[in-house]
């Protein structure tokens, strides 16, 4: 039920916090992770040399978001795909080869039909999925659980940041049978993402609404861009995403080292842009790349949304609108800087007086494809 809450996305994204610490819950001891679900699958991990990560949608882009994390701490080069664009390129895949599907329903049907496709073709199969006892996951050699909870609105937010927290925990428990991470390391990750769900917290109580006012003043908007870098990028297209399926803006993400590949072409005066801000603490020399595309945009004429963290004074005098989120390594970064986002494309859809559960001709679960 909705309880309170005006919508079910409302209220799932108010449970954002508790999707990232119950994903956590049981799976930390003494700062090494511990997955039950992954016992005597050693020797699975030991044996291979690639990657694949496949899903839809807002999956794939938490699929985008891990790859960085997992690549670094396991140093098995990953790929993210599609499910529906990998299963029909006839995948050069072998047993050397782990493909972890991501999905909140653990029933998509083209994300299902692509882990059949890997098993066929004597991939390992891994499945991190939010539904207990979906097809998806019984139809892998592995499973991990996210515990975000039940997700009822269309849109998925909680099951997002609870995949992103499943894909690091992987991450490191891979990292740490191959000896690929330390110890050390892969405690202060850990204790990096145990304090993530308090951050979140910040997120919802201090900025809620502020950014839900924005977002109402924003409502005749008709076109949004989103930019973003290294994690960032990602979280661009997810912002993007969310603002297409809930207020039906026309709305693109782009990477910002692309925009003079040709989107800044698109910027004319009052085009609003989000810019997902690394932190200069944290990630000091993409920050600078980062307010170097604000400025030239801005240049142009860009209203500039950013997305920042609270320290961030360089930014300030540079964007129209900051919205803040706490200090965190560039991994975690991330699992903060969608909430804003999330907020954003609900606030925009409401104050339109659209219906955020049930966008239209949208379904929480493709079964077909
Ligand atoms: C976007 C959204 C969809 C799903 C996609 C995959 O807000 O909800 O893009 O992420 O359809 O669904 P699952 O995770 O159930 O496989």
């Amino acid at each position: 039920e909705k309880g309170g809450w005006s919508s079910f996305m409302a209220k799932e994204v108010s449970e954002e916090p508790e999707a990232v610490a119950n994903t956590l819950r049981g799976r930390i001891h003494d700062g090494e992770v511990v997955i039950p679900e992954l016992d005597g699958l050693d020797d699975l991990f030991a044996g291979i040399s690639r990657i694949i990560v496949i899903a839809c949608g807002t999956a794939a882009y938490a699929g985008q978001v891990g790859k960085y994390a997992i690549e670094q701490w396991t140093r098995i080069p990953v790929e993210v795909e599609l499910a529906h664009e990998f299963r029909y390129r006839d995948p050069v895949i072998g047993p050397d080869t782990l493909v972890v599907s991501i999905s909140q329903s653990g029933e998509t049907m083209d994300t299902l039909m692509a882990v059949k496709y890997a098993r066929e073709h004597g991939a390992k199969t891994l499945s991190v999925c939010n539904t207990q006892g979906a097809t998806i996951p019984r139809e892998s050699d592995a499973i991990v659980y996210t515990h975000a909870g039940p997700e009822v609105a269309v849109a998925s937010t909680k099951a997002f940041v609870a995949q992103i927290t499943a894909l690091y925990l992987m991450g490191l428990h891979i990292g740490r049978v191959r000896g690929a991470v330390s110890a050390a390391d892969a405690a202060e990750h850990v204790r990096e993402l145990e304090a993530v769900p308090a951050k979140i917290q910040r997120i919802l109580d201090n900025e809620q609404p502020r950014i839900e006012q924005f977002a109402h003043w924003m409502a005749d908007t008709r076109s949004v861009l989103f930019l973003g870098r290294h994690v960032g990028y990602p979280i661009a297209l997810e912002g993007a995403l969310k603002l297409k399926e809930l207020a039906y803006i026309h709305a693109e993400g782009f990477a910002a080292g692309e925009l003079k590949h040709g989107p800044i072409a698109l910027i004319e005066p009052g085009q609003p842009v989000f810019v997902v801000v690394p932190s200069p603490v944290t990630s000091a020399e993409m920050h600078k790349k980062v307010v170097s595309s604000i400025e030239e945009i801005r240049a142009r004429g860009a209203r500039v949304i950013a997305i920042a963290e609270e320290g961030d004074a360089a930014v300030l005098p540079k964007a129209d609108e900051v919205l803040r989120i706490p200090l965190a390594g560039p991994f975690f970064e991330p699992l903060l800087a969608v909430v804003p986002l999330h907020i954003f494309a609900m606030g925009l859809a409401t104050a339109k007086g659209l219906d955020v559960d049930q966008p239209r001709n949208l379904a929480k679960s493709v079964t077909v494809e």
